[in-house]
């Protein structure tokens, strides 16, 4: 068997949470493969809606398990409670959750780091989630870092000390002196107590002999392509390799090992933190996209900044990861409007390009926009795509004729429910 791969084509939030809880009972098993507690996924369902930091959005399915990846950075404490959230609703996360040894350690000192590294960076800051991400890959690179494994040896107070040591010294540089860390390191020991009570695994042999025996993984990815490390707005991105390459290294498959590359995108784009966006709209149209689209941070509850689809910066996205299907997202935010309008390229110094460059600032890059017309009809009941209206039918054409991939979902609301399937997308 191959692995799947699902992954966002924007700057995240795309509705990955939602759709793959919608297609995990087509898997055995869900794996996140990168990313951290930086990540807010959401699903909704009879009535509830939860949001997901590190744990799997395959999680609510009774016999599906879920795996945490070596690509990922785990915070003991938020991961605690998440648990907590899960148990309370009944959800058996002992029996489902598993955690590779080779996943790095969120340390309290990471998420100083990355608190002074932002006020140092003053208005150039990256508009980090502050969660300790990029502080904590940087140990990992660095050869420092302290890793799941490392929880089950003798010695794990001692390299834990060691790495404070270094933090503390680093902090001081930044004129942080006199560091309070006494409560916040009660609750970490405590958040690593609850997660030696789960399996520590050697996620890449478990995934590997899953294929094997014909069982069917899904690679859930977490942020989006355009904050890629290396492909996305760098500096403004964040510190993985979001695209579908990341769910090799995240989880230990060979590239020949990746099936379908579903690839998530909202019907239009929304960016939150600092960073160039092209086709951002600071007018009334971005406050409506807003506020229907209910745009703000799973993780920081931060307004996200709204414009219209960038089908240059799509296209990127496609190539870097391979994408064989599409999922269209929110389609029922679009319906507030006369016209939608779609960048298809852009004014690049002078030029009329279609491609996404080096450089996408303002001062170098206007887009340059399609007109299509509105449906303005609620599609939030529709369940089936034989009842959507015309001018809905000719934006997914358009996008695809654009694109040349299918799109094989079309999402009309939050919940599971409203979901709407245009071909069978597993085999
Ligand atoms: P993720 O990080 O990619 O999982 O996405 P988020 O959960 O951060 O953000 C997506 C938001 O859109 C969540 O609040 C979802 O409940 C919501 N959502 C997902 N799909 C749809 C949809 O089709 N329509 C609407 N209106 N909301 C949606
Ligand atoms: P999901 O998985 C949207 C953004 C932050 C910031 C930049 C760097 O829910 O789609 P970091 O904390 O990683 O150092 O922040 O990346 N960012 C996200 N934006 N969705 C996310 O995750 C994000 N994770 C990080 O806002 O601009
Ligand atoms: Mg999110």
């Amino acid at each position: 068997m191959k692995t799947d791969v699902l992954l966002g084509l924007q700057w995240g939030d795309e509705g990955k949470g939602k759709i793959v809880d919608v297609l995990t009972p087509n898997y055995d098993v869900i794996a996140r493969f990168q990313g951290g507690p930086n990540a807010g996924h959401t699903l909704e369902f009879e009535g509830i809606k939860h949001v997901l930091h590190t744990i799997p959005s395959g999680i609510f399915r009774e016999e599906t398990i879920n795996i945490v990846g070596n690509g990922v950075v785990i915070d003991p404490v938020i991961l605690k409670k998440e648990i907590e959230a899960l148990e309370a609703r009944n959800v058996d996360v002992q029996k489902k959750l598993f955690l590779s040894k080779k996943a790095h350690l969120i340390l309290p000192t990471h998420r100083l780091l990355d608190a002074a590294s932002e006020a140092a960076k003053g208005k150039g800051k990256i508009g980090s989630t502050l969660k300790g991400i990029g502080p904590t890959y940087m140990d990992k690179t660095g050869r420092n870092g302290l890793r799941i494994g490392d929880v089950d040896s003798g010695k794990f107070k001692e390299k834990y000390q060691t790495l404070v040591q270094k933090h503390l010294n680093h902090l001081s540089r930044l004129g942080q002196e006199n560091v309070e860390l006494e409560e916040l390191e009660i609750e970490w020991f405590d958040g690593i107590e609850t997660l030696k009570q789960f399996q520590h695994i050697d996620s890449e042999h478990t995934i590997n002999n899953f294929l094997k025996q014909g069982k069917k993984v899904l690679a859930e990815g977490a942020q989006g392509s355009l904050l890629d490390i290396d492909f996305g707005s760098y500096p403004f991105v964040t510190s993985s390799n979001t695209i579908c390459a990341g769910a090799c290294i995240g989880l230990g498959i060979a590239p020949n090992k990746i099936g379908e590359v579903y690839g998530i995108f909202k019907a239009y784009c929304t960016r939150v933190g600092s960073g160039p966006f092209p086709t951002e709209l600071h007018d009334e149209t971005g406050e409506l996209l807003r506020k229907k689209g209910n745009e703000f941070g799973a993780t920081t509850g931060r307004p996200r900044r709204c414009g219209w689809l960038d089908l240059p910066a799509l296209k990127y996205s496609i190539m870097l990861n391979g994408v064989t299907q599409l999922i269209m997202m929110k389609a029922d935010v679009l319906s507030e409007f006369n016209t939608i309008k779609v960048c298809t390229h852009y004014n690049y110094q002078g030029q009329k390009i279609d491609y996404f460059p080096y450089e996408i600032s303002p001062e170098n890059l206007t887009p340059i926009y399609t007109e299509l017309k509105g449906w303005q009809q609620d599609l939030t009941g529709m369940t089936s795509l034989d009842s959507i209206p015309q001018e809905l039918n000719d934006y997914i054409s358009f996008l695809e004729n654009e694109l040349q991939v299918p799109i094989t979902i079309v999402s009309v609301g939050p919940d599971r429910t409203q979901t709407l399937m245009r071909e069978k997308v597993v085999v």
